[in-house]
């Protein structure tokens, strides 16, 4: 296993691997690393000759101090996580001073609205930090190929935009959502609920298979949500924050469904401080 730490090696030894023909994937990640991450680990590993790996939890992002603080961290179980996928695999622990060489501050990008909507209204900035963290992550490694989870399906949208309108020569790849067997989509977050809370989460998935049976049933968005809602309201433990239904492009929230496009149910809520999200195509 090969693990830099600074721009100034990785990349020397990243070029002298790309020289030598070698195509390289790319996963960032914040680490405290779960089977969703290992799913896009594994999807790189099959797809490239080499496979990088970040981690590192960047600061920009959080808009909640007490989040950033209480962010699980595991570094030595990750490495070991790692290296036993591929003894070969090359992870990434940037330091922020040298990742953002300078003030560690998040930049304003243009995302083309997609960064207005659902975690975007609910988490100022939040966006603005992802696409200046993962734009220095792309620029530090040049990936020909990046993974990221339909877990975050609006990151996803956005960094797609966001490599459209830099021009990166990199292909985003998606990877599907993967899911504890109870149904609760695997986070890093998961391991903070406490045993009430933890039970009573796979409710979330429960309810947006339900809203995607309402919707091949032929119901519309609005009598959808507002069912959905009325359920998660009568829920003791989950404290919904918002519950849409956007378009898979625009993720403008959706007032018909309009043949020949894709619609997506997404949902967070905070089971006591844990905020918890998730989405579900609804075709
Ligand atoms: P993090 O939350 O660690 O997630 C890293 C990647 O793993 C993301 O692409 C996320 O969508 C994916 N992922 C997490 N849980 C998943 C699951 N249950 N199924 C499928 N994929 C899953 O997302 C971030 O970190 C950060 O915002 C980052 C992109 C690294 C920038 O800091």
């Amino acid at each position: 296993m090969f693990v830099w730490t600074y721009k100034a090696n990785l990349r020397p030894f990243i070029d002298g691997l790309k020289n030598r023909g070698q195509s390289i994937g790319f996963v960032p990640t914040m680490g405290a690393l779960h089977a969703g991450h290992l799913a896009l680990v594994r999807r790189s590993l099959a797809e490239n000759d080499r496979t990088v790996v970040s981690i590192f939890v960047n600061p920009t992002q959080f808009d909640r101090r007490q989040d950033l603080e209480t962010y699980p961290r595991f570094p030595e179980r990750d490495l070991a996580l790692l290296e036993k996928l591929d003894p070969e695999m090359i992870v990434y622990l940037p330091v922020a001073e040298d990742l953002y060489e300078g003030p560690v501050e998040r930049r304003h990008f243009d995302l083309d609205g997609l960064d207005r909507v659902m975690e975007g209204r609910h988490r100022p900035g939040h966006f603005d930090g992802v696409a200046t963290v993962v734009k220095l992550l792309f620029e530090a490694v040049r990936p020909h190929r990046a993974y990221f989870g339909e877990k975050d399906f609006q990151q996803l949208r956005i960094i797609q935009t966001l490599a459209q309108k830099l021009n990166l020569p990199i292909e985003i790849v998606p990877v599907e959502i993967q899911r504890e067997a109870d149904g609760l989509a695997m986070s890093s977050r998961n391991l903070r609920l406490d045993d009430a809370r933890r039970k009573a989460a796979p409710e979330i998935h429960r309810l947006l298979r339900q809203a995607r049976d309402m919707a091949r049933q032929g119901h519309t968005p609005e009598a959808i949500r507002a069912e959905i809602i009325r359920q998660f309201e009568q829920h003791p433990l989950l404290d919904l924050e918002y519950f849409e239904i956007a378009d898979e492009q625009s993720l403008q929230p959706a007032r018909t469904f309009e043949k020949g496009k894709k619609y997506r149910g997404f949902v967070a809520v905070f089971a006591g401080d844990v905020r918890l999200i998730d989405n579900m195509a609804l075709y």
